[in-house]
């Protein structure tokens, strides 16, 4: 079962499940808004209706990925976003077969981002709604759930990432694009986030991964990055600062992911070869 199928992660997932085990049942699950005929779409605040599809379905793994990200429409309706983003994670734990195994998408967000390169040791200290409600769902899991993978990721590019595709968009024609010079973040290669999930699916004990590009960046050079993968001129990225904008952005959100590189034998992409396999050029 993958929640938030129809989202930008969710729909690679399913791609992607469907390629490595064609012959495995999906139940893909969206909410009433989601695009998609073959979806089953609930509200996942809905406790009774999660119970419910649960009981009916009972699902060998859950891929939970539904939620809110809006960092600053979490900030001003914590109410209203604690139901999907706190709430559905409780729930799923509650009523999943004690054979289930959940993985869950946790964020760079659980950490205050003042200072990056985070392990999966450091303290975490969120400074916002949506990051304190992401580490409240990892508590509870780690506490009540028997078998789950909780995966902290942040920054995901690949076809359909908003921040990606913004990025392209501002470049097309004579376009301009500005960016951040004072934000750094790991952007983490979607291809590497979809083959540790699938690998997981599998695991036979409980950890937290941490799965994020190999090299922090600034938004800015991120965005310098894709106009030279495009074969176009940088100067056509113009420098922006967070502290002129207003927004709730930290200074450093990058995670280090040399632990669970090494656990599970991996290798992450940096963005001079992730973003051309995005393009696909
Ligand atoms: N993308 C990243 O860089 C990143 C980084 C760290 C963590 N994550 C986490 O990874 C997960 C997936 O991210 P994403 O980028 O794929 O996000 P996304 O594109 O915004 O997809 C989220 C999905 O959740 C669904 N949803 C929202 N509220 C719901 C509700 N009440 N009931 C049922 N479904 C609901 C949305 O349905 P609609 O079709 O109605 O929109 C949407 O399809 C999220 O939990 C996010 O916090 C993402």
């Amino acid at each position: 079962m993958i929640t938030g199928s129809a989202g930008f992660i969710g729909q690679h997932l399913r791609e992607a499940l469907a390629q490595a085990n064609p012959d495995d049942e999906l139940v893909p699950v969206g909410s009433p808004r989601s695009a998609g005929e073959d979806l089953i779409k609930i509200d996942l605040g809905d406790k009774a209706a999660v119970e419910r599809l649960i009981q009916e379905r009972r699902p060998t793994h859950i891929v939970h990925l539904a939620g809110n990200k809006n960092l600053g429409y979490c900030e001003r309706n914590a109410d209203e976003v604690r139901p999907i983003n706190l709430e559905s994670t409780q729930t799923i734990c509650e009523a999943m077969p004690a054979d289930c195994r959940l993985v869950f998408l946790s964020s760079d967000y659980v950490f205050d981002g003042e200072r990056g390169n985070y392990a999966e040791t450091d303290e975490p200290a969120p400074g916002t709604v949506y990051g304190s409600m992401k580490y409240e769902s990892e508590r509870m899991i780690q506490k009540s759930c028997e078998r789950y993978t909780i995966i902290r990721t942040g920054g995901v590019y690949g076809v359909g990432g908003r921040f990606f595709d913004w990025i392209l968009d501002s470049l097309k024609g004579d376009g301009r694009v500005e960016a951040f010079v004072d934000t750094r973040f790991t952007p983490t290669y979607i291809g590497d986030l979809l083959r540790v999930i699938l690998s997981v699916l599998d695991a036979d004990d409980n950890a937290l991964y941490h799965v994020a590009g190999p090299v922090s960046v600034s938004r800015y050079e991120m965005a310098c990055a894709v106009a030279r993968t495009l074969g176009e001129d940088e100067s056509r990225v113009d420098k922006s600062s967070v502290a002129d904008s207003g927004m709730l952005i930290p200074a450093d959100n990058s995670l280090n992911s040399d632990w669970t590189r090494k656990r599970l034998g991996e290798t992450f992409t940096g963005v001079v070869e992730g973003i051309p396999l995005v393009l696909g050029n």
